[in-house]
């Protein structure tokens, strides 16, 4: 039986001009490129929502989300689709003990009273959550408890920054929490199955909606740690660029920017020396 038989609309295929046309659209927006590889994840996406919003061809859909008001509300939705939004808590375990190790040498000093860190494209809120417990856990263990720290959680998607901002998780993703810290800032809902982040920990982290594209907009700067993990992926190598040095200008002096493993090759800043840490790529800000 054919696909339409069942009532299942099959993904109709986009034109090279189109496709290029698309592409151009959401790389100039949000830095998210869509390489040939791509273009059937491009497609899925594209034809499921406009099946949702009964339209037929690419091209109309491209006209409706150029129209004013209504086209920046449709913009909102589908940029929620095109991201890959996947994420875990202690996702890359090597990271997390790079900043535990930047974080404690922080605490060793009495000076430092205030720890700023910064999670750019947080998706649903198990990275900043991550960085969150790291630093109850540390400053529990350094007796240092008075010291001040804040979250600044930031993602293109405001759906996304909705599920973040709620910390409700299924069981089954809390798996990389060591059980001590699950007790002490979780609860288990009335449903038996989900677990919600504690007020204190959530009341710590200040999630915002921005555009990596858009930087100049963010008011954020003498940043402790920067992590962006698994975000540049998909942007072009002179993009990722603009993003890792701007980012870089965000940092204190002595701050640590935490990209993910393989997100950039053959790259230096006059800003930054790289941290010779086992399988982690990282920088720290030196003038
Ligand atoms: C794969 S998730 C990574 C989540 C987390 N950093 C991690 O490593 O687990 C990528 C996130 O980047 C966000 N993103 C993509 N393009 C972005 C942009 N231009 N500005 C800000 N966030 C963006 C997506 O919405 C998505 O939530």
């Amino acid at each position: 039986m054919a696909l339409e038989d069942w009532g299942i609309k099959p993904v109709v295929p986009i034109s090279d001009e189109l496709f290029a046309l698309w592409q151009g659209l959401i790389d100039a927006r949000t830095g998210m490129t869509f390489t040939q590889t791509r273009r059937p994840f491009l497609e899925i996406a594209l034809s499921t929502r406009m099946r949702e919003i009964a339209i037929n061809d690419y091209e109309t859909y491209y006209e409706q989300l150029m129209a004013g008001a209504s086209g920046e509300r449709e913009w909102v939705i589908l940029v929620d689709r095109l991201a890959v939004q996947e994420t875990s808590f202690f996702r890359h375990a090597s990271s997390y003990a790079l900043v535990e190790q930047h974080l404690k040498a922080q605490l060793a000093d009495p000076k430092t009273q205030a720890l700023n860190l910064w999670s750019a494209g947080c998706s649903t809120g198990e990275e900043p959550y991550s960085l969150a417990l790291l630093i109850e856990d540390l400053l529990h263990t350094t007796g240092r408890k008075s010291v001040f720290y804040g979250i600044t959680a930031t993602d293109i998607s405001l759906p996304t920054l909705a599920k973040a901002k709620l910390g409700v998780y299924n069981e089954r993703k809390l798996h990389g929490i060591p059980e001590q810290l699950k007790e002490q800032y979780f609860h288990l809902l009335a449903n038996h199955r989900d677990w919600q982040i504690s007020q204190s920990l959530k009341a710590r982290i200040a999630f915002a909606q921005l555009n990596l594209m858009e930087l100049e907009k963010a008011p954020f700067s003498d940043m402790d740690v920067i992590f962006c993990q698994n975000v540049l992926i998909y942007f072009r190598r002179f993009r990722k660029r603009d993003v890792v040095s701007h980012l870089a200008s965000r940092l204190q002096l002595g701050g640590i920017l935490v990209l993910g493993v393989g997100e950039m090759m053959d790259w230096q800043h006059p800003l930054l020396e790289r941290i010779d840490y086992p399988d982690t790529l990282a920088y720290r800000r030196i003038a």
